[in-house]
């Protein structure tokens, strides 16, 4: 009698195990996957130094809503409404669409995005902090606002001509683990290369646009908005191989520098809007890559 209650009980046990394993098998999501996956890419974005290009500094309400114009030596670009509006934001494109914006630098209608738009750093980007940045995206508040159509003087406001720029300038692929170095220093290279893309402002570029490879990280007369972005590499006299990796450490928390004045401008935009909140070990992981950078010597000033 005992022995067949024991066996009944088992037998509940078992099919009350079934159905758990078929819920995981049909992949109820748990309720809290989504939002989990927001909270990732609010991670991510600030990793990306928060997408601050998006929001105009003159209209600080309309967060990612684009339209802020930045200056490059071809003219002024508009920077895009990334907001979940369906008519005038991100909010009918696919999470495929995102990837291939981000990765690929093309719109879901197939035209090709102004390399203005670091996806050449992007590209490095994994597909589950892509996913997770969509998802953040899509949390924000819509904001209806039309993007302005392109200044840019020709040929460079051509869009068709990017094409053949992008054979000669982009190679798409994400980052590939260098099974030499540690865990640590790929996990800084993924996010200084990748998601902060550094190298997109703090690089001379050449007249059609592509960064020097030769210079990356060297600095430039004219970066982003035609300020002058120092040169980060670790070169004593001309970058900032005299400053300790805690000095780095500290700039991009706070955007104080060693003499203790404040940094400006974008530096100072990317700072309040992303790197300031990520953890110490990714701090510390990204300022250890940059001065494991071969110094190169480029006086800008
Ligand atoms: C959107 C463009 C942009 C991005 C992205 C960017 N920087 Fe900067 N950075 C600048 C500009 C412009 C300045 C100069 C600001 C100033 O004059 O205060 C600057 C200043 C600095 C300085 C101060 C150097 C000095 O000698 O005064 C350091 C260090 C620095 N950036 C490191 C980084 C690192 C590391 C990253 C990536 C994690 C990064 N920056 C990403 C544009 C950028």
């Amino acid at each position: 009698m005992i022995s067949r209650m024991k066996t009944k009980m088992s037998n509940l046990k078992s099919a009350g195990f079934r159905i758990v394993i078929l819920a995981a098998l049909l992949s109820i999501p748990p309720l809290t996957e989504g939002a989990d996956m927001a909270e990732k890419g609010k991670y991510v974005l600030h990793a990306t130094g928060g997408c601050s290009c998006h929001t105009d500094p003159n209209d600080p309400q309309a967060i990612m809503a684009g339209n802020r114009p930045l200056k490059t030596p071809f003219g002024p670009v508009y920077t895009s409404n990334i907001t979940p509006d369906a008519e005038t934001g991100i909010g009918n494109w696919s999470e495929l669409d995102f990837i291939n914006a981000m990765t690929k630098g093309v719109r879901p209608d197939g035209s090709h995005l102004f390399p203005v738009f670091p996806y050449t750093s992007f590209t490095k980007m994994q597909t589950d902090d892509l996913k997770a940045l969509f998802a953040y995206l899509k949390t924000i508040a819509p904001v209806e606002r039309e993007t302005k159509p392109d200044d840019m003087y020709p040929p460079f406001g051509w869009r068709f001509g990017l094409f053949f720029w992008k054979l000669v300038n982009f190679s798409p692929g994400s980052y590939q683990f260098d099974q030499r170095k540690s865990e640590e220093w790929n996990r800084g290279a993924y996010l200084v290369s990748g998601l902060a893309h550094c190298a997109e402002c703090h690089s001379p570029r050449n007249i059609t646009g592509a960064v020097k490879q030769n210079l990356l990280f060297a600095g430039t007369k004219e970066g982003p908005e035609l300020e002058l972005a120092p040169n980060i590499t670790p070169d004593r006299e001309t970058g900032i191989g005299s400053w300790s990796q805690k000095d780095l450490n500290w700039f991009l928390t706070s955007g104080q520098k060693p003499d203790g004045d404040y940094t400006e401008g974008v530096m100072a935009e990317v700072i309040d809007e992303g790197y300031q909140f990520l953890s110490e070990a990714d701090i510390n992981a990204m300022s250890g890559y940059i001065f494991s950078l071969k110094p190169i010597k480029n006086k800008l000033d």
